[in-house]
């Protein structure tokens, strides 16, 4: 038998080590998993030349913008990012123009979604009017996500009430519901307070933990009533950190952060500005810390993105007006890649954020290095230094907030579906 494709000379992730062990790919995927010397004969071959071939890895967390917001990302850019950063599925959320909150929205968006290098699922968001059609959304969408309080798109489910019927509409379906937790009431109300500053350091003020930290505790209360699954996205603080951790008792919960609230705190907002506003805010030094901390007890089950695209034009306008968020999906990796060389964390706990638990969670089929399953694998390189710049990124926004970091370990080749995407 030729297969399509063999590659050889790796260090496989399997079965939670590095083994010397080659994969054999036909037809999009794995066949066989061996010594390089038992593959059989293909028709194109990779040398790895010893470098970590990891399962595809997963962000549960992007902004495509496509429809609606194409100049900041579209559906092509976004995934060639994605995969440039070693991403080979993405799960975009709903706040797109129009959003995704009919089955036609979702069906549109899966179409123009038809351009991704990489695989996607599509997030259906929940608001008043379409509480009732939750059971059809479901048939069409990875998982639902409610904004708890305005952010970029501005729609909102803020009733406590609501909240209530969405979470137990969605424990009918099997799907799990994703929150932005933060309270709608005490952001006006702080928002009022501050607006008036021009000290950046007070836009964190203006969406205070509290407001995190209450959005947590009625998410979480709701779901125990209603036996949703919940998944809290991108916590920022120690407190929500400690609500989760304790919910996890009796509740079905899940919680993730991000890159930028592990690798940056409001300080970067005096240094960048603009540039580091994001929704919710970044946060102090021991909130940080106590991220890493729950990276390493297994309370944060999954680092996402949360890829915000935004011009540079849009971003450098008043702290109040510019929009909140920023890029991401490209640099997740080599920036925890960077975290693993310098033992903050290590690789397998890696690849339980960044896969594992996304696909369990999700119940993402097909994925993982094993025969029968579809050839998605990220090759890294934890050797390879790196230094990020604007120039070199492929998302359409053309800009990270770590314009200029230096690190070491990169991913290398990315493969979706049996294909060496070649960015
Ligand atoms: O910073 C953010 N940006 N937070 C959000 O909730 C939305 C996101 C976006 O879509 O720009
Ligand atoms: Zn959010
Ligand atoms: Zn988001």
């Amino acid at each position: 038998m030729t297969v399509d494709l063999t590659i050889k000379n790796c260090k496989l992730w399997y079965k939670k080590k590095t083994l010397v062990f080659g994969v054999a790919i036909d037809d999009g995927k794995i066949v066989s998993i061996s010594k390089d010397i038992r593959l059989p004969k293909s028709d194109e071959n990779i040398n790895c030349r010893g470098k970590i071939v990891l399962p595809g890895l997963i962000d549960a967390h992007v902004h495509f913008r496509e429809p609606g917001f194409t100049w900041k990302e579209d559906w092509s850019t976004g995934s060639k990012a994605a995969a440039h950063g070693g991403i080979t599925h993405v799960m975009d959320m709903p706040n797109t123009d129009p959003s995704t909150i009919t089955v036609r929205n979702l069906l549109d968006k899966k179409e123009l979604a038809k351009k991704s290098v990489v695989n996607f699922g599509l997030y259906a968001e929940v608001v008043k009017e379409n509480i009732d059609s939750i059971k059809e959304l479901a048939n069409h969408s990875v998982a639902f996500k409610v904004y708890m309080s305005e952010s970029t798109g501005g729609l909102k489910l803020d009733d406590n009430t609501l909240l209530m019927k969405a979470f137990y509409n969605i424990s009918k379906t099997n799907k799990v519901v994703c929150v932005h937790a933060e309270n709608q009431a005490i952001n006006e109300r702080c928002l009022k307070r501050y607006r008036k500053s021009s000290d950046p350091l007070e836009f964190s003020l203006s969406r205070p933990v509290e407001s995190e930290i209450l959005a947590i505790k009625d998410a979480i209360e709701t779901a125990r009533r209603t036996e949703a699954k919940l998944h809290v996205c991108h916590v920022t603080t120690k407190e929500g950190l400690n609500l989760i951790k304790k919910a996890k008792k009796d509740v079905d919960i899940t919680c993730e952060t991000c890159p930028q609230y592990l690798f940056m705190t409001q300080n970067d907002l005096r240094d960048k500005g603009t540039l580091a506003k994001t929704n919710p805010p970044l946060r102090t030094k021991e909130d940080q810390i106590a991220l890493w901390k729950r990276i390493s007890n297994g309370t944060i089950d999954i680092i996402a993105s949360d890829h915000a695209p935004h011009t540079m034009q849009e971003k450098l306008q008043d702290m109040w007006i510019a929009p909140a968020g920023v890029p991401g999906v490209e640099t997740t990796l080599q920036l925890m890649l960077n975290a693993v060389n310098k033992r903050m964390i290590k690789l397998e706990r890696l690849v339980g954020l960044m896969h594992d638990n996304p696909v369990k969670r999700f119940g993402l089929t097909n994925y993982g290095i094993e025969v029968g399953k579809d050839a998605n694998l990220t090759v890294i390189d934890l050797k390879k230094e790196w230094k990020i710049s604007n120039d070199d990124l492929l998302t359409k926004c053309k800009w990270s907030p770590y314009d200029g970091w230096k690190g070491k370990g990169c991913p290398e080749i990315t493969i979706v579906n049996g294909q060496r995407l070649n960015l």
